[in-house]
């Protein structure tokens, strides 16, 4: 039987330098990962830097590469620079999105092309190239949203975007399950990171907040474990969707 933990395991994360991307990185190193730090803008390269030396302080090691991912050859550059580097990858973690809160009348073609450029075109051939890449007992996990079990408007681009995820972590998961790699979608509720705030109101964070347990956004530190569980013993979960959101959304 396979080895259930992180050591001694190459993975890739992408967008791993910061915010959820960044704690996993993190604790997948103290963990005894090595790690591909993935990064896109040029404002990233900093927290992905300090992210790459936070592993080597956990006695890890790790790069970063950086690479906008709606491109396909940067996709295939990022794992290829994995496998030059570490022989190999065991787990691949997609947390790249993009977010739009915007009504339907008022949504341009280019913001609907670069929405489903990042949420759904990259995910999508992250997944393909995790497929051809990843050892045998391999773990893919793309990161949805808690908004794809919401009946909710304006984010028809964001939950739109992300909702072609499920279909192709379910194909994935049935064409590579020869080899065991397993594949999964983590859709986390309104998290408390940079990334959420801008497109909402303090009376809608407010209105976020009441629908989880305890009055309370999703942290990461809650999505982390979810996260590391499907990569090590929760590896027999594949084509599935997770909602960790302290009940924000279901279905
Ligand atoms: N925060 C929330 O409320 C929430 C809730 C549910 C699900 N999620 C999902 O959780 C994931 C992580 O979110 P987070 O809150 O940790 O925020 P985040 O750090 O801002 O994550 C988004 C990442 O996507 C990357 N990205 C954007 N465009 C890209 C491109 N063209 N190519 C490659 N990477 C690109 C960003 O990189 P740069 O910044 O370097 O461009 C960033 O690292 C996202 O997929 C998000 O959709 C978030």
């Amino acid at each position: 039987m396979a080895e259930r933990s992180l050591r001694g395991k190459v993975t890739v994360i992408g967008g791993g330098g910061k915010n959820l991307g960044g704690l996993l990185s993190t604790t997948f190193a103290d963990e005894g990962a090595k790690v591909v730090v993935h990064y896109n803008s040029d404002s990233s390269a900093a927290e992905a830097e300090k992210t790459v030396n936070a592993v080597r302080e956990a006695g890890s090691e790790a790069i970063s590469v950086q690479g906008d991912l709606t491109q396909v050859s940067e996709v295939r550059r990022l794992f290829d620079t994995a496998v030059d580097t570490f022989g190999g990858v065991d787990v691949a973690v997609n947390t790249t999105g993009m977010v739009l809160r915007k009504p339907i009348l008022e949504t341009s073609e280019e913001e609907f092309d670069r929405m489903f450029a990042i949420n759904a075109k990259a995910a999508y051939f992250f997944i393909q190239e995790a497929g051809r890449r990843l050892n045998d007992d391999g773990k893919i996990i793309s990161l949805g949203t808690s908004l794809l079990a919401a009946f909710t408007d304006g984010y028809s681009t964001y939950a739109g975007g992300k909702a072609p995820l499920e279909h192709f972590t379910r194909a994935a998961a049935k064409e590579f399950a020869d080899r065991r790699i397993s594949v999964n979608v983590v859709a986390p509720g309104p998290m408390d990171t940079p990334f959420f705030y801008p497109q909402e109101t303090p009376e809608r964070v407010e209105f976020h907040k009441s629908q989880g347990m305890g009055n309370q956004l999703t942290h990461i530190e809650d999505i982390v474990p979810v996260i590391r569980f499907l990569a090590t013993e929760g590896w027999w979960f594949t084509g599935q969707t997770m909602f960790p959101n302290g009940g924000y959304t279901t279905r």
